[in-house]
């Protein structure tokens, strides 16, 4: 009874499957288990501090299944013993944005639990792919990449899917087209300063320069950029649904080798003119984890934007005590 009430089984089934550990049980942690318990192929291991949280949260999300019509094998934990061998170790620990704070102001607080989380994880599971979540994103990056020692191509984050997707459904609720029709991109950290790319934005393959007047673009470029504070000023804390589900989808991307281009948190060797700076681009996803940084043709407005935004980065890397 124990072992099931902590969120283990007596049996073990779970052998098969890919393994996903997400460390914080929280609003994002929690959405992004319940993303990837939907997708059937992972174990996923849910990691907090808080005593019961993620056992609680991953009986709850394993009874869903009966609900809602999936196979999820979820187990909670305040260790990290059970998260050996994960395959990909996403983490959302660390406090979130309260109104009228920046994501910089979390640089202090969270720089210490997320070089503590990404400790343990990495001990444990030597050979996966860390999906860094906690804001503020860029410098957390950094820090995750210090701590473990591993290659670029197994350390990043997520923000751009994040950003993309506010981006993308102003631009379809401006045209009234569907937002499966709406590709763009959005470069840059993930901060006021960050880069929609107008010139990639696409409603069905037409330029949103030929649909759409500049100065409704424009706000819909400002709206995105504080896409975070809007949630923020609204519900009091940040967001989580979104988030969730774009965690998810980078997990994805990975685990089943998709080849997708998404764009995240890449660390930056001379591509865009950046060097050793982690900075959201678009990146080819599949099983090596980051396989290829895309680079794309920016106007030279863009590219003066994605300097900005690269010096607003380094001011918040530089605050990182190590
Ligand atoms: P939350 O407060 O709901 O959850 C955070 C969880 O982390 C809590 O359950 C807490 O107990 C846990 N935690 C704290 N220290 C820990 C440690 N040492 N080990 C394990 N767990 C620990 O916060 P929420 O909303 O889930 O946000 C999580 C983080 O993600 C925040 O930093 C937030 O700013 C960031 N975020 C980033 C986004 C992005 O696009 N990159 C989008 C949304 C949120
Ligand atoms: C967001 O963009 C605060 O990073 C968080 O919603």
């Amino acid at each position: 009874m124990a072992e099931l009430a902590a969120g283990r089984h007596e049996f073990s089934p779970y052998k098969g499957r890919r393994k996903v550990t997400v460390v914080g049980a929280g609003n994002v942690g929690a959405t992004c288990a319940l993303e990837l318990a939907r997708r059937d192929y992972l174990e996923v291991v849910l990691v907090d501090i808080v005593e019961n949280l993620p056992q609680g949260k991953a009986l709850d999300l394993n009874q869903m299944g009966a609900v809602a019509g999936f196979e999820p094998r979820i187990v909670g934990s305040n260790g990290y013993e059970e998260t050996a061998g994960s395959d990909a170790v996403v983490i959302t620990a660390g406090r979130p944005r309260a109104p009228g704070m920046t994501r910089d102001d979390l640089v202090t607080t969270n720089e210490r639990i997320v070089g503590s989380v990404t400790r343990e994880a990495a001990t444990q599971s030597p050979d996966a792919v860390l999906i860094v979540v906690s804001n503020p994103l860029d410098a957390m990056c950094h820090v995750a990449k210090n701590v473990s020692g591993w290659p670029k191509e197994r350390v990043f984050g997520m923000a751009g899917i994040l950003d993309t997707a506010r981006f993308r459904t102003f631009v379809a609720w401006e045209t009234g087209a569907s937002v499966k029709d709406v590709q763009t991109m959005v470069l840059g950290g993930h901060g006021d300063q960050m880069v929609p790319v107008v010139s990639a934005t696409t409603v069905g393959g037409v330029p949103l320069t030929q649909l759409v007047a500049r100065e409704r673009i424009d706000a819909m470029v400002e709206r995105t950029a504080k896409g975070g504070g809007e949630i923020v000023e609204l519900l009091g804390t940040s967001a989580w649904y979104a988030p969730g589900a774009a965690a998810a989808q980078m997990v994805d991307a990975i685990l089943l080798d998709e080849k997708r281009v998404l764009p995240c948190t890449a660390l930056l060797e001379g591509e865009y003119g950046i060097d050793g700076l982690y900075m959201g681009v678009p990146v080819r996803l599949g099983s090596g984890g980051i396989e290829e940084i895309v680079e794309l043709e920016l106007s030279d407005d863009e590219r003066r934007a994605l300097e900005r935004s690269a010096a607003a980065v380094r001011d918040v890397v530089g605050v990182l005590t190590s």
